[in-house]
């Protein structure tokens, strides 16, 4: 794995606050990524499940599931919301902590999902062809393996404006009486790489008064539909269904997402 990639997610804040955020957000992908485990006859693989926000209610719904991700943290944070459901949800789960760019579970699944854009935490070209060649590897004769990646909005690929900080998310009340605010912004960005560096501010007040500012920073790398049509193909892959968003609706210019059904090309 190069230096930069993985998302630097395995710091106590982010793992602490993934939830917090995304349960707010109320985002579509959950349901999407549902009606595809529930409709495939064999079991499911999640590259970078996270905290499992996918992970579970896909396990909560009967069907077996196996989660990896790079983060430690992440992964124990998905622990600790396993143990909370019934017994039944917990046993369909199994997570392990892994690199999905190098990964070898000596099972093959007839789905494997990388929902709400792990892949664009894969910098390298030969990081992201080694993913899809395990990706392969790990895929039943007629499995699928379904992910998105958002479509680049060409202003925030060289627009100065977006290296100020962004503050549109709402604050949260955490249960414990700290206030939690979240901002975002470019810090750099790599035209010639395709990828921008990006921070999640957290502004965090304690009930004592104390402030408390803390930065998510990773690189992501972006894709424009061609570049990820042409990475599937070379990488033995034929794509089924293409979406704009979770709503299946097909993908246009303005779409905001880019959504991939494929499978193993040639069955
Ligand atoms: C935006 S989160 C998505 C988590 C989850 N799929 C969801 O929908 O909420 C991206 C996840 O990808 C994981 N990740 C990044 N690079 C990875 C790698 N090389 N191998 C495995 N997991 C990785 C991160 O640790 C993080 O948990």
């Amino acid at each position: 794995m190069v230096k930069n990639s993985g998302g630097n997610y395995d710091q106590a804040f982010v793992a602490e606050h993934y939830d917090n955020v995304y349960d707010r957000l109320h985002r579509l992908d959950v349901q999407f990524y549902v009606d595809y485990a529930k409709k495939t006859p064999g079991s499911i693989l999640e590259l970078g499940c996270g905290t499992g926000r996918v992970l579970i209610p896909i396990a909560a719904a009967g069907k077996k599931i196996t989660g990896l991700d790079y983060s430690p943290l992440m992964l124990q944070r998905c622990r600790e919301k396993l143990a909370l459901q019934p017994t039944a949800a917990g046993e369909m789960a199994t997570l392990i902590q892994g690199d999905m760019t190098k990964f070898n579970l000596e099972e093959k699944f007839s789905l494997i999902t990388m929902p709400f854009r792990p892949f664009q935490h894969l910098i390298t070209v030969r990081e992201q062809k080694a993913c899809l060649q395990c990706v392969r590897r790990h895929l039943d004769k007629e499995g699928l393996l379904v992910f998105d990646v958002f479509q680049p909005f060409l202003p925030r690929l060289t627009d100065t404006r977006y290296l100020m900080e962004i503050d549109v998310e709402p604050e949260m009340a955490l249960p414990d009486g700290r206030k939690v605010r979240r901002t975002n912004r470019t810090a750099a960005f790599h035209p010639a790489e395709q990828y921008n560096d990006i921070e999640l501010i957290y502004y965090i007040k304690y009930p004592d008064g104390r402030r408390e500012r803390q930065v998510h920073a990773f690189p992501m790398r972006y894709f424009f539909r061609t570049k990820m049509e042409h990475l599937l193909e070379l990488s033995g892959f034929e794509i089924i269904d293409f979406f704009g968003n979770f709503d299946r609706t097909p993908f246009t210019e303005n779409s905001p997402e880019m959504i991939f059904t494929a499978k193993k090309a040639g069955n």
